[in-house]
C-alpha cells in the first residue's frame, strides 16, 4: 500500500494545529504508521531539503525546520502522495484553496506550516530518512 511522507512544521507545532492536521488525513480515512515529535539538527534538516539547496530561501528554510520540534508521521492509503499533497494544498499559501490546510490555516509560503512529499520517489527517500527504525507493519482491520 502507497506511504507518504507528512511532516508538521514549527509553526503548525507552536499554534497548536497538532490535532487539527492530523484529524483532517484522519477523516478523509488514511492510516496513519508511524508519528513522533523531533527536533532536528541543521545537518538533517539540509538532508532533507537537499534538492531545494541552491535556492536564495534554502538558508531560511533550513532556520525555519530547527527552530522547535516538528511532527513527523507516515499515512498509508490508496494515492496517499497525490491526495495527501491535495489535503496540503498549494505550496504558497496565497494560491491554496481554501479547504486545504494551508488555505484554511497558513498565509505565507515562509511558515506555511506542514510538509507533504511531492511523488513516490520522494516519499519512500524522506521516509527512510526519518523512520530508518522502521513503521508499524500491522494492519488496521478496517482498511
Ligand atoms: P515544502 O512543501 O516543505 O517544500 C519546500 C519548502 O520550501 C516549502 O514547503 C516552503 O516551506 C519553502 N519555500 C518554497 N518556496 C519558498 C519561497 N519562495 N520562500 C520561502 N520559502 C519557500
Amino acid at each position: 500500500m502507497e506511504q507518504t511522507f507528512i511532516m508538521i512544521k514549527p509553526d503548525g507545532v507552536q499554534r497548536g494545529l497538532v490535532g487539527e492536521i492530523i484529524s483532517r488525513f484522519e477523516k478523509k480515512g488514511f492510516s496513519l504508521k508511524g508519528l513522533k515529535l523531533m527536533s532536528v539538527e541543521r545537518p538533517f534538516a539540509e538532508k532533507h531539503y537537499a534538492d531545494l539547496s541552491s535556492k536564495p530561501f534554502f538558508h531560511g528554510l533550513v532556520e525555519y525546520i530547527i527552530s522547535g520540534p516538528v511532527v513527523a508521521m507516515v499515512w498509508e492509503g490508496k494515492n496517499v502522495v497525490i491526495t495527501g499533497r491535495k489535503i496540503i494544498g498549494a505550496t504558497n499559501p496565497s494560491d491554496s484553496a481554501p479547504g486545504t490546510i494551508r488555505g484554511d490555516l497558513a498565509i505565507d509560503i515562509g511558515r506555511n506550516v506542514i510538509h507533504g512529499s511531492d511523488s513516490i520517489e520522494s516519499a519512500r527517500k524522506e521516509i527512510a530518512l526519518w523512520f530508518p527504525e522502521g513503521v508499524a507493519e500491522w494492519q488496521s482491520s478496517l482498511h
